[in-house]
């Protein structure tokens, strides 16, 4: 451990945790503000009143005794908002995407992912049987290019291809429409990671998937609630047999403690927050302006 550390600080590069800054906010997650709304707060509050809900904690994993009604309320409303067929709760981001990629690949199947991949992407991959690919970062010549040689021969798997719809780092975004026009034609299955789409892109927040209506193309989507619903948790999204699959064969679903109530239910006033949001304007004003600012400043760098 010590030498591991002192590799870390020779290059400058150890983490430690300190409170966070008080400065103006160009680095949460919090897009929208909702980590911060009262109106949430006090919702989620009542929400959990309503229902007669006074537990303090789920009190197991959803398999056993931890499946409060407050999971099935919450399903039906995220899969009715991005117009998904099913969706299914998972403790955070990651747990969502480990749970995923680490099941759903079978031995001899084969999943591409974009190198900028996210590390919970990663992560569940590497806990997976299937062999896995990078291609090149929102490359879909790349892509194509290893489609082909992978479909080749005397190939017989399913090919799964991920991606992010808005990259976690440079805030990037794949030419999606591409993407699964191909994986469509060479019947590959697509997976999208909406983390930082969702409350950002379509028009209440719905993500890029829904924004540019390629729902039918997606085999699964990962919404979170830790960004711009100032919330915490996930949901894949796709057909009612992959919520079934996953329940059976998930691990990071089945062997944990749901979500206790107050998170759910804060995730269902939330999502009330995002149609008509008017931060939802602001945020998007914001992008356009710092855009505009940096150009100026590297053009102005250039002369
Ligand atoms: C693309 C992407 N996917 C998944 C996650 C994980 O989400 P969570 O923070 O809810 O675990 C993140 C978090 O930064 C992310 O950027």
């Amino acid at each position: 451990m010590e030498k591991k550390l002192e590799g870390r600080k020779e290059l400058d590069a150890l983490r430690q945790l300190m409170p966070p800054p008080v400065l103006i906010d160009f680095f949460s997650n919090d897009y929208l503000g909702l980590a911060k709304c009262k109106k949430i707060y006090d919702h989620s509050l009542e929400i959990m009143k309503e229902n007669s809900c006074f537990l303090n904690g789920s009190t197991g994993s959803r398999l056993l005794s931890g499946n409060h009604f407050l999971f099935a309320m919450a399903e039906a409303l995220i899969a009715r908002f991005h117009n998904a067929e099913a969706a299914l709760l998972f403790n955070s981001g990651y747990d969502a995407n480990l749970g995923l990629l680490s099941s759903i690949a079978q031995r001899g199947d084969i999943i591409l992912y974009d190198e900028s991949s996210h590390a919970s992407i990663r992560d569940g991959i590497s806990m997976g049987v299937a062999k896995a690919f990078k291609f090149r970062h929102n490359d879909v010549n790349h892509l194509l290019q290893l489609i082909e040689k992978y479909q080749a021969g005397s190939y017989e798997g399913e090919i799964f291809v991920v991606t992010e719809s808005v990259f976690s780092m440079d805030g990037d975004k794949p030419d999606l429409i591409k993407i699964a026009d191909l994986t469509n034609k060479l019947h590959c299955r697509l997976i999208v990671d909406e983390a930082h789409a969702t409350g950002v892109l379509g028009k209440n927040g719905e993500g890029l998937v829904h924004q540019l209506g390629l729902q039918e193309k997606v085999f699964a989507r990962i919404v979170t609630f830790g960004k711009a619903l100032g919330a915490h948790g996930a949901a894949i999204l796709g057909s009612k047999e992959l919520q079934d699959y996953l329940v059976n064969f998930s691990r990071s679903f089945i062997y944990t403690t749901g979500l206790p109530p107050h998170s759910v239910a804060t995730i269902i006033a939330a999502y009330s927050m995002l149609p008509g949001n008017d931060n939802y304007r602001l945020l998007h004003d914001n992008i356009k302006y710092f855009r505009q600012e940096v150009k100026k400043t590297i053009w102005k760098s250039t002369l």
